[in-house]
């Protein structure tokens, strides 16, 4: 079962989720770990990045892997999630950036883009540790609530409510994309540690489903239950 660990304000529970990540690449320093874009992590990149600023860690042999990016956007785009990877965390240490992997937004065709990205994580030798946000509706990536599981990186009708929630980044609705590319379940899941980071009042109830409900495609989160080493943190405020 996830762990859960519950913070009074966000500030702490980035401060937890960045030393978990530092301890990660002190303990292996060619780690390969899983990231996130998305509101919640970004205290946890800029506590990342201030500690690699003064020399307390070094991102020099880290590899990274994004979750997801959207259709259609160049990595220039100010929303893509390469642009925002580059601007929040990958900037601002010592990372190669040749060794930071984002699936490609503009690929002509994104499910072979996805099965590229997928043995891509196979040749780097999997995830280490995966960081994950949460969606409202339970999507981890772009993994949105189905009929089933989906194992592989693949292309995704983005939900209503997930453009919804997204609209907020972009100067209006009209212009978020409406597919993207997600790893899928079997490479979120086969990572050896997860950290999953959610905050505020608004995600209260899905950390619930996901913690005590049924297993379900529905509610595409649920799926961690049947993880080894998950935690889970999340913050009230
Ligand atoms: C983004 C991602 C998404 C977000 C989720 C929560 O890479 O994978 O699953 O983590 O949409 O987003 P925020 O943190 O903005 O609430």
């Amino acid at each position: 079962m996830p762990k859960l660990i519950t913070f009074e304000n966000y500030t702490d529970m980035c401060k937890k989720a960045a030393c978990i990540i530092a301890s990660q690449i002190i303990m292996k320093e060619n780690s390969v770990l899983g990231l996130a874009t998305g509101s919640t992590p970004i205290g946890i990149y800029e506590l990342l990045s201030k500690w690699c600023a003064r020399g307390d860690l070094d991102f020099s042999k880290v590899r990274t892997v994004n979750l997801d990016e959207y259709c259609g956007l160049p990595a220039g785009h100010d929303q893509s999630y390469r642009y925002f990877m580059n601007k929040r965390l990958f900037d601002n240490v010592n990372i190669d950036k040749n060794n930071t992997y984002v699936p490609n937004g503009l690929a002509p065709d994104a499910n072979k883009e996805g099965g590229n990205y997928d043995k891509l994580i196979e040749l780097l030798g999997g995830i280490d540790l995966q960081l994950l946000g949460i969606g409202h509706n339970g999507h981890i990536g772009f993994n949105e609530p189905s009929d089933v599981f989906i194992s592989v990186t693949h292309r995704v009708e983005l939900t209503q409510e997930t453009i919804s929630a997204n609209a907020r980044f972009f100067n209006d609705i009209s212009q978020v994309p409406k597919t993207a590319i997600t790893m899928g379940l079997r490479g979120i899941m086969n990572a050896k540690k997860i950290l999953l980071a959610a905050n505020g009042e608004s995600k209260k109830d899905i950390i619930e489903k996901v913690l005590n409900g049924r297993v379900t495609p529905k509610v595409p989160a649920s799926v961690l239950q049947l993880h080894p080493d998950v935690t889970i943190l999340y913050s009230k405020a």
